[in-house]
């Protein structure tokens, strides 16, 4: 059967010829080391799975979620957004998410009509590309390099892209590439937002790895909130990638917006993880300050081995990935490739990423450290 143009529109699955060839290992009895996936290696903390079990006994959970999420989750959020950012939100300024990447692929929605821009980061998370497609939208990429410290160059877009544009996607602290953004480029993509009337969608589900200085919001620069939406998640910050519970927070209208998508789409956030993430937002700053310092500790003992293994990984300010420069004479895919069939290492292709992630790969801080050490002293051997 004919599917349709939007699915036939969706970029290839660029990821596919490295699972391919990970299966096809696996198979042959391989014991691979997966530095691949952005996913935590470490259970959800001890007191958070107390929280779910206690909400889970409480009958009231047991029913359909109510429109944004509950009350009590709500303000939770709108808690943690003023304890840990310089920002003030309303009940109505927030809507619970099944995780980010629900706002990210369904806000495209509610402002993208067929032949709309979206702005998106390049090398970027691909949620953004595929909500902009499946919305009929045209991707518009903002090429990151490392020159420009992987923020985009909001200069080098043309007047009549943001004139066309709905949605400048940005996401730090970033992944792949781990750069933060700071104030001045912030005030600099507001400014352009209130000039052009577009929303920007700032994706933070990282917002709480971090190494040195803390990430800010967006939502922190004077007027902003009416062109922003920031995206946070409770997958990363507590190990909680399966549960499934985020939000997003900001713009009233925007938040309202990508309220009636979820409503005709979904019906909400399982009850008691929104009533259990609600006490960890409140409660679990210890929790999430262990996890942070794991990363941190990892980030660096991997950093350091690259280096030693003739690699130039680039310094891990946050998230839970180095982002490292593919050696010279390869592209991302055929160095991947190669580390996959000779070192018996999956790392990610930059290329998976944006055309102008090829000149990288990308190492989740997602195993033990020693294991982690494993791997890249195996890569050593195929640099050349
Ligand atoms: C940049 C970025 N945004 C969003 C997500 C999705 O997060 P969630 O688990 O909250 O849906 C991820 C997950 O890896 C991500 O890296």
């Amino acid at each position: 059967m004919e599917h349709a143009e939007r699915i036939k529109r969706l970029p290839p699955y660029v990821f596919a010829e490295i699972s391919r060839k990970k299966k096809e290992a696996m198979a042959a009895g391989k014991k691979l080391i997966d530095l691949g996936i952005g996913d935590p290696d470490r259970p959800t903390p001890p007191r958070i799975l107390e929280f779910i079990k206690e909400a889970s006994d409480n009958a009231e959970n047991h029913r359909y979620p109510i429109g944004a999420g509950s009350r009590v989750f709500r303000e939770a959020a709108a808690g943690w957004m003023a304890k840990r950012f310089d920002a003030r939100l309303e009940d109505d300024e927030i809507v619970a998410l099944i995780g980010a990447k629900d706002g990210i692929t369904h806000l495209p929605l509610a402002y993208v009509n067929p032949g709309d821009v979206v702005l998106i980061p390049d090398p970027g998370y691909p949620g953004y590309i595929a909500g902009t497609i499946m919305a009929g939208g045209e991707p518009y990429m903002m090429p990151l390099s490392k020159e420009n410290g992987f923020l985009p160059d909001l200069d080098a877009i043309p007047a009549d892209i943001y004139k066309r544009a709905k949605i400048m996607w940005l996401n730090y602290p970033n992944n792949p590439t781990s750069a933060m953004a700071d104030f001045t480029f912030y005030e600099d993509a507001v400014s352009r937002a209130k000039k052009y009337d577009f929303l920007i969608a700032q994706d933070a589900p990282y917002s709480e790895i971090y190494f040195r200085e803390a990430p800010i919001s967006m939502l922190e620069i004077q007027d902003a909130k009416k062109h922003v939406i920031e995206f946070y998640s409770m997958s990363k910050t507590y190990n909680m990638t399966g549960w499934r519970v985020g939000f997003a927070a900001g713009s009233k209208e925007a938040v309202n917006s990508l309220l009636t998508v979820k409503e005709n789409m979904d019906s909400g956030t399982v009850s008691a993880l929104q009533a259990a993430s609600a006490r960890a937002l409140l409660e679990c700053d210890k929790e999430a300050a262990d996890i942070r310092a794991l990363y941190k500790k990892r980030a660096e003992a991997g950093f350091d081995a690259l280096k030693a293994a003739g690699y130039s990984p680039l310094e891990a300010k946050a998230t839970m990935y180095l982002w490292v420069d593919v050696p010279a004479g390869f592209k991302s895919m055929n160095f991947c490739a190669r580390a996959l069939d000779e070192a018996e290492v999956v790392i990610t292709p930059g290329i998976g990423f944006g055309p102008s992630g090829d000149g990288y790969f990308r190492i989740a801080l997602t195993v033990e450290e020693e294991i982690m050490l494993e791997a890249i002293s195996r890569l050593k051997g195929i640099k050349i």
